[in-house]
């Protein structure tokens, strides 16, 4: 019996102006399963992931997540039901502590002597905090502003934060394009956790030890098409590059 995808993606199309960046993309997603999607510059990758996680309409084709088709206005409708995504840039707020990271956009309020409402600063920083301690992570402070932490702290706050709102599906674009060797590690390990509690990841890289060393089947996107989809265990890093640049 074949388990029914969290997401399934059909025949996905997005121009801007002349340019396709995406045309006619097809692939599932399953629970607990990692895919990478691979590709040179200008592939599509980020704008697959976009055209998923609700920054972008497509103009063609449809998205179905556990079965049922969705279309989302902005991030924030694909957040609420289960998608969390972290951008190249990794979308945090540098001025702002580690809680007010993880509640970002979703902060709790408390009422002031009954009646005025007012942010929960003390809640957050702790429910924070077990979100941190469940990664194992080295973070001293939780009440730092992000912009003090090393890209690998923050990708965790990054993760922590959606394995906080228990994220179904968490996108990655580049997680470790800007980090040192033993901050990719953790990063990976981190990914392997959420394979372990059923999460489906998409990453993008253009690492390939990234990718052989945490994927389950890899996508590659040339120009725009789907120039492939492969099972790592059925692959090899040749046949991977040669997809890429076509040929
Ligand atoms: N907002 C936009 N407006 C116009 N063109 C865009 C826009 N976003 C992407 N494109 C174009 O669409 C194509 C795919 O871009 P995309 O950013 O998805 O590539 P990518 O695979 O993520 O590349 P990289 O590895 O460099 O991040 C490129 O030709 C790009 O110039
Ligand atoms: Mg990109």
């Amino acid at each position: 019996m074949k388990a029914t995808p969290i997401l399934s993606v059909e025949g996905l199309s997005k121009r801007f102006g002349g340019v396709h960046a995406l045309e006619q993309v097809s692939f599932e997603l399953f629970p607990g399963e990692v895919l990478a999607l691979a590709g040179d510059n200008g592939a599509g990758k980020s704008t697959l992931i976009k055209a998923i996680s609700g920054v972008y309409r497509p103009d063609d084709g449809r998205i179905l997540y556990k079965g049922e088709p969705v279309a989302f206005d902005n991030p924030r409708q694909a957040r609420d039901l289960g998608i969390e995504t972290i951008y190249q840039d990794l979308a945090l707020a540098d001025n702002l502590d580690i809680g007010a990271n993880v509640f970002l956009g979703r902060e709790p309020l408390r009422r002031l002597f009954g009646l005025l409402p007012a942010l929960d600063r003390k809640r957050m920083r702790q429910e924070a905090l077990q979100a941190i301690e469940t990664l194992d992570i080295e973070i001293k402070r939780l009440d730092v502003p992000v912009r003090t932490l090393s890209g690998g702290q923050r990708q965790a706050v990054a993760i922590g934060r959606a394995i906080y709102w228990k994220a179904e599906i968490l996108i990655m674009d580049e997680p470790t394009a800007a980090l040192g060797v033993p901050e990719q590690r953790k990063v990976r390990a981190l990914v392997e956790g959420l394979k372990e509690q059923k999460v489906g990841v998409i990453f993008i890289s253009h690492n390939l030890g990234d990718i052989f060393a945490v994927a389950d089947r890899i996508l590659v996107l040339r120009r725009g098409i789907m120039a492939g989809i492969r099972r790592t265990a059925d692959t090899d890093a040749d046949e991977i590059v040669k997809l890429m640049v076509g040929g």
